[in-house]
């Protein structure tokens, strides 16, 4: 008789709980930069502790560590459900769990060090890089395998999704870190100058589109859907939606380079396609809040659901304000202000940690066999507090911004400056501390998770096995 096939889950409670601690971790080094802006006494004068080396270690430890294992998880577990199979190779599996935190634990160590390639969110240096490469490639063997296996002929929109996330992420890590080594841990760019900063933000708005997002969506087009017992709203709108977003995303890039030596029929070749971004992106996140169509009513008592609803509503508002901002006229007022940091969190934390902290919520008691999470008060309490910390932090760097904006540019009738820049960092202090207090929020909120899933984990009988079913099934 053959033996019945499970699922491998092993690696996706891995990677489920390495995104609980690698959460915690990040979002607690969001919370001391933070406190850093508003009393730079905190970096108590330790070169490893200072703002600029800080920095980008949150930045990679939210995005890549957090974000990362995020999609690494939810992608394993979707995979195989829709596809009615076991992942491709197990080995190689768990290769890509203790390789990525391999990965993470370097990049914790050496930029503290100061090593940095001095790109943004591409700071590490060419041998980790290397090694990112091939737990990359990695994946998307295990992945593409998975999908080449299938028991189920059609293949569901969220696998196209994590499929275009995977390929493009490669892709853009490979291009721009092409570098030649000149030490253990120095390297040089190959490109110069303008074509430098090009290919940067090539790979830097992609990473947007393609980590931040088309990854997330993936996330989206399965967990909605399960946590509303409902069909997602269109599945033609699900098909417009990928083809549109993946094949505008590619051109938007240089929005981040307004009034740069980049040609200038690059800037508005940038933000035409931002301003094209906003239907597909629009069309996606109403395809998913329509899900709940017939069903609304759940929302009033299941805060995992509210987590996966708010989640879109922030990925509405964040898509609407990204096309505005590349609007020539009004990233002059809004590049290099806080108000960039206001957008890129109402993406981070109101859109990508809400649809991860939905997508775990949901996947944490089936991974361990239960019904439930051990206590659905600390979600519901954790949805408050993270949706308030959220509004405190990215209402107070939409008015610091706005207000440095304006007072980089207020001009005296002679055409002297009519503030001198130090003014506008002491008006912004309070902003500072009111943006630290929205982070301890969230911060709070992610620790509840973190002792929610411990009190879960101990309840119940340890890891389920759960049996591939064998009927091949017409959709998911
Ligand atoms: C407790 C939660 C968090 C706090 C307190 C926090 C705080 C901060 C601070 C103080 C900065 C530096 C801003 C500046 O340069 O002026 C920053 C930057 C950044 N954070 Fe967070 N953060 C949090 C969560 C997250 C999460 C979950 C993500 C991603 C999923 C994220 C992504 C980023 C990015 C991409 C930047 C760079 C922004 C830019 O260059 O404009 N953060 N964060
Ligand atoms: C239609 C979609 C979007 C468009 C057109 C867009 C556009 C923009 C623009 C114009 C900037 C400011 C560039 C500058 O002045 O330097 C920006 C910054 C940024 N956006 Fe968006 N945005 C979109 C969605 C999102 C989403 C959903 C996220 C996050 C999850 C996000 C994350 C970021 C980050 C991290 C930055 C800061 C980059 C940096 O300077 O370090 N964006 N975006």
């Amino acid at each position: 008789m053959q033996a019945v096939e499970t699922y491998n889950d092993k690696v996706v409670r891995q990677f489920t709980i390495a995104t609980i601690v690698w959460g915690v971790v990040g979002m607690a080094v969001g919370v001391l930069i933070a406190a850093q802006l508003a009393w730079p006494a905190l970096n108590f004068e330790i070169p490893w502790l200072t703002y600029g080396r800080l920095r980008p270690l949150h930045t990679n430890a939210v995005i890549f560590a957090f974000g990362g294992c995020g999609l690494f998880a939810t992608a394993y577990y979707v995979v195989q459900r829709t596809c009615r199979t076991r992942l491709f190779s197990d080995r190689l599996a768990a290769f890509t769990f203790w390789g990525w935190q391999a990965v993470i634990v370097a990049a914790a160590i050496t930029l503290p060090l100061g090593y940095t390639q001095g790109k943004e969110y591409a700071e590490l240096e060419w041998p980790i890089d290397i090694l990112i490469a091939v737990v990359w490639v990695s994946f998307a063997v295990v992945f593409f395998g998975t999908i080449v296996k299938r028991r189920v002929k059609h293949i569901y929109v969220a696998n196209w999704f994590y499929g275009a996330f995977i390929l493009t992420v490669a892709v853009l890590h490979i291009v721009n870190n092409i570098s030649v080594p000149v030490g253990p841990m120095t390297s040089y760019s190959v490109y110069t100058g303008a074509v430098d900063a090009m290919v940067q933000w090539w790979y830097g708005h992609n990473a947007v589109g393609f980590f931040l997002t088309a990854g997330f969506l993936g996330m989206m087009y399965y967990y909605v859907p399960k946590q509303a017992q409902r069909p997602i709203y269109s599945y033609r709108l699900s098909v417009v939606h990928f083809w549109a977003l993946i094949s505008i995303y590619m051109w938007a890039g240089p929005h981040h380079l307004h009034y740069t030596a980049l040609p200038d029929w690059a800037q508005s070749l940038g933000m035409v396609f931002s301003l094209i971004l906003l239907a597909p992106s629009w069309g996606g996140m109403i395809n998913g809040i329509m899900t709940l169509q017939g069903a609304w009513h759940k929302l009033r008592t299941d805060p995992i659901l509210k987590f996966l609803i708010v989640s879109l509503s922030f990925y509405g508002m964040a898509t609407f304000e990204g096309p505005m901002m590349s609007i020539k006229t009004v990233n002059a007022l809004s590049h290099y202000t806080d108000w960039t940091v206001g957008h890129v969190h109402a993406g981070a934390l109101g859109w990508v940690a809400f649809i991860t902290f939905g997508a775990l919520y949901n996947m944490i008691p089936r991974l361990l066999g239960l019904e439930r999470m051990y206590s659905v008060r600390a979600i519901e309490l954790h949805f408050w507090i993270a949706t308030l910390g959220v509004v405190v932090y990215i209402s107070s760097m939409w008015i610091a911004g706005v207000m440095q904006g304006l007072m980089w540019r207020a001009t005296n009738p002679d055409g002297t400056l009519a503030y001198t820049f130090i003014e506008s960092v002491r008006q912004t202090m309070p902003y500072y501390i009111a943006r630290l207090v929205g982070g301890v929020m969230f911060l709070a909120g992610m620790v509840l998770m973190a002792w929610n899933t411990w009190k879960t984990w101990a309840q119940s009988k340890g890891p389920a096995e759960i049996a591939v079913p064998m009927a091949p099934a017409a959709a998911h």
